[in-house]
């Protein structure tokens, strides 16, 4: 009974926990405000650099089937995650959902691994969004010194700045953030819109031959770039082909993350249990449906040997002779990449405030601003850390660690629709998953899949990372958390009584 595995948080506590005035969210959102914010955050990095990326080098034109697989597999956890919103509306999403189901432990392991997904990943896309800033000011003629920013940066002073101004507005409120986000998700999708309509007659059937170009083997490929099922194999590294179209598909996943973003406004919404599955598996499909057809026309209008690697929408309008709307393009992309770094610091916020209400992380950052009614303490730390790694990390590579940590936590939350459908038969559930437990299986399946096909290296970053916070647990929050505490102790003693009775 000590072993953390467990001290269960019941689904009970998670949501009266949610009442204390000192740590109470404002609820104020509706299934469309959780679109908005679904497509304001997946549309990113992603569909506007990755796809050029990964049909030059992975998949060649078949980069579309990537983008349906990865879809597909982002579906199904979606379902478990709409599921778990629906019943669970808290903050902080896997991790309260774990929480719930599997234990103080895993609990935090995976708030520990989204820290990768997030935080990282807001890092990456602030990189991202300063390389398009001085893309933008290249054409304009007023380009600024590689060495403060862009990808090869010293110091990377757009990415901090633009990391720091989210972190300001996250923390005036967010009803600001969700009509901030408004605005540029409507420029967004209609920048992608326009690729597709007006791609649409720039399309050379001759450039989809052959869209599944022959596997062949690759020249940089050693065992430790290499997806690691072909390392475990024995398979000799190569790219496209059938391996490619999985490969690729385990990178352009990237583009969907943030659909799982949603449920961690569930606090913050009005009727969770009706709006979360909505805004989850509406926003996803949206955004899939639009990365199949961007993806389609980009390499039908350019060969995918000829495809940029940093800005490969704006590229192949240039390449055929309509440059300005290669400039449109950009600012799009600009816009659609502000909200990107805005919501990933706002999901990792919530996550961490979650995590310190909890006393697992010291809980004076769980505050919520008198005023704003934001948890500013923990933004604040977010923000600053965020910024100086988008400032000083070169993080492109990276991005493959936050998809192996992100894969991990949708295993996790799948696993957990199925304990949770055992241990609290009883909890209303607005929304269900059809199936259970065969889709969850599949779900989980599905991902850890996808994250067999990441390179090694990138598995053994994770590796330390997940190592670090199992050590990090031992020594702080196994000994701190709500459990150590007696009234919250007994409390938790006669809920988990009272679930076995
Ligand atoms: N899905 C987000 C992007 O593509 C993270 O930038």
């Amino acid at each position: 009974m000590t072993a953390g595995t467990r001290r269960v948080k019941s689904v009970e506590d998670s949501i009266k926990d949610t009442d204390h005035p000192e740590h109470r969210l404002k609820k104020h959102l509706s299934a469309l405000d959780l679109t908005v914010f679904g497509v304001g955050v997946i549309i990113g990095t992603g569909i506007f650099v990755l796809t050029g990326e990964v049909a030059k080098t992975t998949a060649g034109p078949a980069v579309a089937i990537s983008f349906v697989i990865a879809g597909v597999v982002c579906g199904l956890a979606a379902l478990c995650y709409a599921e778990f919103a629906s019943t669970v509306p808290v903050a902080g999403s896997a991790y309260t959902f774990s929480y719930a189901t599997l234990g103080e432990f895993v609990a935090w392991i995976i708030g520990w691994d989204l820290v990768l997904e997030l935080a990282l990943g807001a890092a990456t896309v602030s990189v991202g969004w300063s390389g398009y800033l001085n893309q933008l000011l290249g054409d304009l003629g007023i380009p600024l010194p590689t060495s403060i920013a862009g990808e090869e940066a010293t110091v990377n002073i757009p990415a901090i700045l633009i990391a720091l101004l989210m972190t300001g507005v996250l923390i005036l409120g967010i009803k600001l953030s969700s009509r901030v986000t408004s605005v540029i998700v409507a420029i967004k999708v209609a920048i992608v819109l326009l690729v597709i309509v007006v791609g649409v007659f720039y399309v050379k059937a001759a450039n989809y031959t052959p869209f599944v170009p022959p596997s062949e083997a690759g020249e940089s490929a050693s065992g430790w770039t290499a997806p690691l099922i072909q390392t475990l194999f024995g398979f000799t590294p190569s790219t496209f082909g059938v391996g490619g179209i999985l490969a690729g598909a385990a990178i352009v996943f990237f583009a969907f993350i943030g659909f799982d973003i949603v449920a961690t406004a569930a606090e913050e919404t009005k009727n969770p249990a009706r709006d979360m599955p909505r805004g989850i598996i509406g926003s996803l499909a949206v955004c899939t449906a639009l990365y199949v057809a961007v993806s389609l026309v980009v390499v039908g209008m350019q060969r995918y040997t000829e495809l940029s690697s940093e800005a490969p929408l704006a590229d192949a309008f240039r390449s055929v002779g309509l440059p300005f709307l290669s400039g449109a393009i950009s600012v799009g992309a600009l816009a659609g990449l502000t909200s990107v770094v805005m919501i990933l610091l706002l999901g990792q916020s919530r996550v961490l405030f979650a995590m310190s209400r909890d006393r697992l992380l010291p809980p004076s950052l769980a505050k919520v601003h008198p005023r704003y009614g934001t948890p500013y303490a923990i933004t604040l730390i977010t923000g600053g850390v965020v910024a100086l790694l988008a400032g000083f990390v070169p993080l492109s590579t990276l991005a493959e660690l936050v998809n192996i940590g992100t894969l991990f936590a949708f295993v996790l939350v799948s696993l957990a629709v199925i304990i949770l459908r055992r241990t609290r038969p009883d909890l209303p559930r607005s929304f269900r998953v059809p199936w259970v437990p065969l889709l969850p299986v599949v779900s989980a399946l599905a991902c850890f899949y996808l994250m067999l096909n990441l390179p090694a290296e990138t598995w053994l970053r994770f590796a330390v990372w997940m190592l670090l916070g199992v050590v990090l647990y031992f020594s702080y929050g196994r000994r701190r958390s709500r459990f150590t505490t007696p009234g919250d102790r007994e409390d938790a003693a006669a809920a988990n009584a009272a679930r076995r009775g």
